[in-house]
Order: C-alpha cells, then structure tokens, then sequence
C-alpha cells in the first residue's frame, strides 16, 4: 500500500490548476444514463472514485471512452440493472445510478451503500422522494428494488441533500408531468446537473434556490458538457499556501462557488485576491483563529472543515469549529495532536487553541478530507517528517497530489511498502 512522506516548513509558492470537480462529474456520468444517446463530458478528472463509476455504468453495458480529461458515455445499450454491492460500498455516489435508471427503464435494483467514517449516512430522503413519485421499494437482501412508472410530484426534502436533490432531479426530468422540489441543496454541482440535463433535453429551472422545478420529458438525446472547477480542490490547494506561511494561486477556479470559505480565509489573516478565475491566498502577518460552522451552501462547505482545521491548529487564538452536516466528522483530530496540536472535542464542537508549531509523525488517513488534512498539518509542521498511510482515500479525490504540491515547493512523495 502507498504512503505519503512529507518533510514540511517550506512555504508552497506558485501556480496551480484546478481540476474538474469529482462531486459534479459522478452525478453527470450517473446522468448520462437517461439519455439514448452518448453524452460527452469535458474536464474529467482522473480519480478512483471516476473510475469506479466507469465500472458501475460499464457493469449495466454502457459503452464508455475516457482519454484524457474528456469521457464519452454511450447508455443506449443499457441491459442490467443491478448495481452490486461490491461497487456500491466502494463510493457512495454509486446510489446516483438509482434515479435515472428507474426514470427510463421503470426498474432498477441497487445496493445500499451503508455508512461510513463520517457518519451513517442513510437514503431515506432520496427513497421517499422516488416513493412519492409513484415508485414501488422494498428494501431485499441490502439492496433497494425499486420499480414502477414516475410522474411529478411536489415533495419537500427533510434536509437539503445534496445527494438526494441529485437524484431526484435526474428522476423527474424523465417523469410524467411537473415536479416541484423544495428544500433542495443550491450547491454549485446542482447547478452543473441541470445545466447538463437541460442540454441533454431536459427542462429544468429554479436550480441554485431552494425550489426546483421539472417539466417531465418523454425522451433525453445526447450533448457535451464541461464540468465545472473542484471548489473543494481549489480550497485545499489555497489552505495548503496559506498554512505553510505561502503563496499560491489557483487557475481555472470559480471564486463564486466559495463565498464564505473565502472570506473566512480573510479573517484567518488572508490576503485574498480574485481575478476572474484566478484566486490567490497568502497570509504574510501570520494566521488568526477564526469560528466556523459548516453549513449547506452557500455555507462553510463541510468538506474543507479538516484541511481548515489544520491551518488554525497553526493560527494565533482559539477558533471554534461546529461540523452541522454530518455526525461524526472530526476523524483528523486525534492524529493532528500526536502532531502536536492542541484540539478538544465538545459534541459536534472542536475548539482548536493555536500552537507555535506542529512536529511531523506517522500518522493513519480514515477518509477523503481527513486525509487533505493531513497533508495540509505535514506540510506545515516545521520539524520531522510525515508517513501518512492509506492514501488510497486521498486518490479517490485528489489528482496526483503529490507532483502537484511538490510543483509548489513542497518536499513530498509517495512511496510503495
Ligand atoms: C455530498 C458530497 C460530499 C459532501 C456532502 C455535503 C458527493 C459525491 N458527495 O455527499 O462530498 O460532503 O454532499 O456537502 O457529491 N442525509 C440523510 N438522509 C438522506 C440523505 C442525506 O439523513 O437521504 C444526511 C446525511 O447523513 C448527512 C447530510 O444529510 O448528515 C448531508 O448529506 P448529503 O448532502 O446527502 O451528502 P452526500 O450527497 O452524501
């Protein structure tokens, strides 16, 4: 298994550029699925999690090219409906597939992704929302068979998931009649989603509010689409600046997809800079603790809250971080101290005192971004040197993150025990 080594306290001065995001092109690939034509998807970034789903779509007889950053999904010979559990438990954005399938072929049967490091995660919300669009599911040996013909609804999600707005917009665009979403998730991706659908066909409008609405349609046909800059990446890359005492600029990014993440970086002592696509963060005063409570967007995005929390581990004051998202989304807290860090745990509070500096250690990743966070604390830990390992949660959503980084300044590489 591979491991990251890091030897830190070189400030990361540069250039990046900022990939396609993962959470924007999974949904679009599950998407392609309700059309009889094959879709093209542009800015494609080369993950695990991407080639997961190339597998899950391939598995039901998709006809799939991916050559460099752009992906041809060809559904029209779609013949099995079974997403297994094997692929499922994987990633669970494999539950996408659910949605659109069900929309164009009346039948689907897919595993039930079960939880995982961050919390329990159920899909009671996207379930209902599928049931009152008149599916037929039960629940069979962990998998959800679900079947019948869709027609639109008003339905209000209990909570904005994002996951479950996902998939309901993909069902209803090929339902019988009018849906109208309420308390949808506004986050960037859906707006990419129905920008795709919309292209494909489809007639969607209200994406990027709280309400949604979908005129049904008998038939979605074949489009290209660019997906849009991973703001999650671009966060991580300018926290990684910052952190290290740094200057980096992000290209190709989408300053309007980080409002607030943005601003917090100027309270914590950023100097912020926008041009266009281009962001670039340095903190040449030093850091100051700031409070953050991640929320749905325009929030605080949770999945910035870990590399966010190395960065203060490392600023002047207390700063008091609230995850309101998910249940259990502190994981990086127990390996940031053993790098000296001086974090307490209150519930869903972690209130981070800053230090004069973190020391490297080995230390374990257990999901996507606590391990970006470790990455963040091993390269600014001004002594020692990093061993992360499982980095194969940090290739489900980071693209050759170490030559990137190390393009910057940094002194890491990976290595194969
Ligand atoms: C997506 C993102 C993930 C991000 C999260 C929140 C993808 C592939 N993943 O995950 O990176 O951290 O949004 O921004 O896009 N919930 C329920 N019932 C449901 C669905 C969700 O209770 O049916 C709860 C979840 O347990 C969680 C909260 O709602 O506590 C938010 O989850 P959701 O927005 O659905 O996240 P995902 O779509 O899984």
């Amino acid at each position: 298994m591979d491991r990251i080594l890091i030897r830190g306290g070189r400030p990361l001065r540069g250039t990046v550029q900022v990939r396609g995001a993962k959470n924007s092109a999974l949904p679009l690939m599950a998407a392609s699925i309700l059309a009889e034509e094959a879709c093209t998807l542009h800015n494609i970034p080369c993950l695990h999690d991407v080639f997961t789903m190339d597998k899950l779509l391939s598995s039901f007889g998709a006809k799939i090219e991916f050559t460099g950053r752009y992906m041809t999904i060809d559904a029209s010979t779609l013949d099995n409906f079974v997403a297994h559990y094997d692929l499922v438990r994987k990633m669970r954005a494999s539950f996408f597939v659910l949605g659109p399938m069900l929309a164009r072929f009346q039948k689907a049967r897919v595993s039930l992704p079960g939880g995982c490091a961050i919390g329990t995660r159920p899909v009671d919300i996207h379930l209902k929302g599928l049931e009152a669009m008149g599916a037929n599911i039960a629940i069979e040996d962990g998998y959800v068979i679900a079947e019948g013909a869709l027609k639109g609804v008003d339905f209000s999600l209990d909570f904005p998931s994002v996951g479950a707005t996902e998939n309901l917009l993909m069902a209803a665009s090929r339902a019988r009649g009018v849906t109208r979403l309420n308390n949808v998730a506004r986050e960037p991706e859906i707006v990419d989603l129905a920008h795709f659908l919309n292209a494909m066909g489809a007639q969607i409008s209200g994406a990027g509010t709280d309400l949604i609405t979908i005129v049904g349609v008998d038939a979605l046909g074949g489009t290209e689409h660019v997906v849009i800059p991973d703001r999650i990446e671009t966060g991580t890359f300018l926290i990684a600046g910052m952190a290290t005492g740094g200057d980096v600029t992000v290209q190709n990014a989408n300053p309007d997809h980080l409002p607030t993440f943005l601003n917090k970086l100027r309270d914590a002592g950023g100097e912020v800079e926008v041009h266009g696509t281009r962001i670039r963060a340095a903190a040449k005063n030093g850091l100051k603790g700031v409070d953050i409570t991640t929320q749905p967007f325009p929030g605080f995005p949770t999945d910035l809250q870990a590399q966010m929390m190395s960065m203060l581990c490392l600023a002047q004051g207390v700063s008091v971080m609230r995850e309101s998202v998910f249940e259990n989304r502190f994981m990086q807290v127990a390996e940031l101290i053993r790098m000296g860090a001086d974090i307490d745990l209150d519930g869903t509070a972690a209130i981070v005192r800053g230090v004069n500096g973190l020391s490297g250690a080995p230390v374990m990743a257990s999901d996507l971004r606590a391990s970006a966070a470790l990455v963040v604390a091993g390269l600014s830990a001004a002594k020692g040197e990093t061993s992360i390992a499982r980095v194969y949660h940090i290739d489900r959503g980071y693209e050759r993150i170490e030559e990137r980084l190390a393009s910057l300044g940094a002194d890491i590489e990976r290595v194969r025990d």
